[in-house]
């Protein structure tokens, strides 16, 4: 099975939607392997998001990701990388397909609720930006 780093936002934590989003990503059949709380600096979020560095809305990007606490998740499931990212919508809730998370839920483009990896590779490396090697290997069925 595949595994995806998904991060439930700030706007997600403020707007108390964790435990409905998490109902969503569950109900889609992903199990959780690995969950917790935490703040992101403006540093942290710009390490994250390092990729985007250059883009235009980087500085709004890592200054929304370090507003609040956010919820990092490691989530379980036959094709996660691509499901996951089916099941939360475009990036753009504008533009995102009906029942989606972010087209239900998101205000917009920069607050969308929940990030998901674009790759399994990323995704590893994702995942060990939140979690320790033991945190990961300790929850493997
Ligand atoms: P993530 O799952 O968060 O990586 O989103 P994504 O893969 O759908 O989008 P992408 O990786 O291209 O962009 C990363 C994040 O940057 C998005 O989720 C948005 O929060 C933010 N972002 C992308 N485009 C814009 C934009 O035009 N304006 C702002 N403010 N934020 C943007
Ligand atoms: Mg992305």
């Amino acid at each position: 099975r595949q595994r995806t780093l998904a991060i439930l936002k700030p706007d997600c934590v403020r707007k108390g939607l964790i435990g409905e989003v998490l109902r969503r990503i569950q109900d889609a059949g992903f199990t959780v392997k690995a969950m917790k709380m935490t703040r992101l600096t403006k540093q942290t979020a710009g390490g994250f998001y390092a990729v985007h560095k250059e883009r235009p809305f980087f500085d709004e990007l890592t200054d929304f990701m370090s507003s609040g606490p956010c919820v990092p998740v490691v989530l379980e499931k036959e094709n996660a990388i691509e499901d996951f990212r089916a099941l939360i919508g475009a990036t753009n809730p504008a533009e995102a397909a009906e029942g989606t998370v972010r087209k239900e839920f998101a205000d917009s483009v920069g607050e969308n609720i929940v990030h998901g990896s674009d790759s399994v590779e990323n995704g590893k490396i994702e995942a060990a930006y939140f979690f320790a090697e033991s945190e990961l290997v300790a929850n493997e069925s």
